[in-house]
């Protein structure tokens, strides 16, 4: 009999090592291997081949090439991150957090394709067919006709779809309660989510049904998954948000039948998931005009502008070194724009604490804030409101200089369509003559800082009883 080999396989990366240890080599988590017993099916690896292959006909690049067909949700936001609806044969996963509403995202999608004729099934692994019903009830589409399946394994799953009349969309919530007989191991494992993943992508492709697989990812990566699923699906969404706030967005970060640059908003509320059609209504929903430290930063989403709010608070600290907080922005990144004020504006905030929010929980990942980050902490440590119809934009450069960054007209006509009546931005950027826009460019981080200081009550320097 052959000794049966075991493997320890990263739950993190998919790598596999022959002997346990505490760090896996290939990616360098800790605690992330368990013991997996290879599979003898076909995705099992190399092996000695028992049939000869044959021959494929090769085809020329400039034949016909159809658009794939797509089928379409109604919920637009969500048709537009999946490139245009979904694509029939291809699959799709959805990521995210637990508890963050993907079931109730995909109960919503599905619902709305039943109800306009499409066959949908919806494979539950982690509630029973009643709880999927009570999210229905309270989401307001018990009556569409979605069929409901309580399964988690693949080989019935598959069986009971190819028995009846493919649908147009399978949803399997979630990857990681599948388990195949094919694989050893216990559901959730890499391997298990790997082949059963497989198996489902494989029935999309010979029926023609567009399938949604579910995953959850956590922060910290230990539960395995979804990031092994990520290439060998079509299309990858990551459904995000912050905790205590009720807006998600969902992100695109591949798509092999369209860009990956789009975002789709939606606000959970008691009826399930509320489509926003305009995000920065949201994130500005709450401003407090003319608050010193406060400024509203034109921000771009992929290829959607969202004006949001940066508040600074920089206060006298009593601390031998002084605090520096970060919610919604990069830290070392305010790190470099206090140097910058430091060492080329003549700004000490060495004997200040400086706390730094993005408002309404969004996260900015952009360089394009600096400006108006830089613009929010003058104003606080001058205790000056901005001014109050004002949008800032532009990278700052170690130097001090402003770099121009892509997209101004789009932060233009957004900051103009909602009221705004001046920008203030990096000179250089491209920008299209805006009706009722107060243009003002700058070139060097200086310029801003003389600009908001002139006729402050407060100096630039600190208090100087501290020496600073
Ligand atoms: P769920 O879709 O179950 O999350 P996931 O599948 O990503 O784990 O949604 C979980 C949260 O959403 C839960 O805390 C309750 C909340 N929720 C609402 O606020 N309103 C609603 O209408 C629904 C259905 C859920
Ligand atoms: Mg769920």
């Amino acid at each position: 009999m052959a000794k049966i080999r075991i493997q320890f396989v990263c739950q993190n990366c998919g790598g596999s090592h022959s002997k346990w240890s505490g760090r896996c080599d290939a990616c360098g988590e800790w605690n992330t291997l368990a013991e997996e017993t290879p599979s003898t099916g076909v995705a099992s690896g190399p092996g000695k081949a028992t049939k000869a292959g044959r021959v494929i006909a090769m085809e020329d690049l400039d034949g016909d090439a159809t658009e794939a067909p797509r089928i379409n949700s109604t919920i637009s936001e969500f048709d537009r991150v999946a490139g245009g609806g979904l694509v029939q044969g291809s699959a799709l996963l959805v990521g995210g957090d637990p508890g963050i509403g993907k079931s109730t995202l995909l109960m919503q999608v599905s619902a709305s394709l039943a109800a306009n004729g499409y066959g949908v099934v919806y494979v539950s692994g982690e509630e029973a067919v009643a709880q999927v019903r009570l999210r229905a009830q309270r989401l307001g589409a018990a009556n569409a006709p979605v069929k409901l399946v309580a399964e988690t394994n693949v080989e019935n799953i598959v069986t009971t779809l190819e028995a009846g009349k493919p649908p147009a969309l399978v949803v399997v919530d979630s990857i990681q309660t599948l388990w195949t007989e094919t694989t050893d191991s216990a559901p959730g494992t890499v391997s298990q989510v790997r082949n059963s993943a497989q198996a489902m992508i494989r029935y999309a492709k010979q029926s023609g049904a567009a399938i949604v697989l579910v995953g959850h990812v956590t922060k910290d990566g230990q539960i395995a998954g979804p990031r092994v699923v990520e290439h060998m699906v079509d299309a990858v969404l990551y459904f995000e948000g912050e905790g205590g706030h009720h807006f998600r967005i969902l992100r695109s970060v591949k798509n092999r039948f369209g860009a990956t640059d789009e975002i789709g908003v939606f606000e959970m509320s008691d009826k399930g998931l509320r489509e926003v059609a305009n995000p920065s209504e949201l994130f500005l929903g709450e401003r407090h005009k003319a608050a010193p430290g406060a400024a509203v930063f034109a921000g771009m989403e992929g290829r959607r502008p969202v004006l949001v709010e940066i508040q600074a608070l920089v206060a006298q600290s009593s601390l031998g070194t002084p605090r520096r907080a970060v919610v919604g922005w990069d830290s070392s990144r305010l790190a470099m724009i206090l140097a910058v004020l430091e060492a080329h504006c003549g700004v000490r905030l060495g004997g200040h604490d400086v706390y730094l929010n993005v408002a309404g929980g969004f996260r900015i990942s952009e360089p394009a804030a600096d400006l108006a980050v830089a613009a929010a902490l003058v104003s606080s440590l001058v205790n000056k409101p901005l001014a109050e119809n004002s949008v800032y934009f532009g990278e700052v450069s170690l130097s001090g200089h402003l770099r121009p960054v892509s997209q101004a007209a789009g932060r233009l006509k957004e900051a103009g369509k909602l009221g705004f009546e001046q920008a203030t931005y990096a000179k250089g950027s491209e920008v299209v003559k805006q009706l009722g826009l107060k243009l003002n460019t700058i070139t060097t981080l200086a310029d801003l800082v003389v600009e908001l200081a002139a006729g402050a009550s407060e100096s630039l320097q600190g208090d100087p009883d501290t020496g600073t």
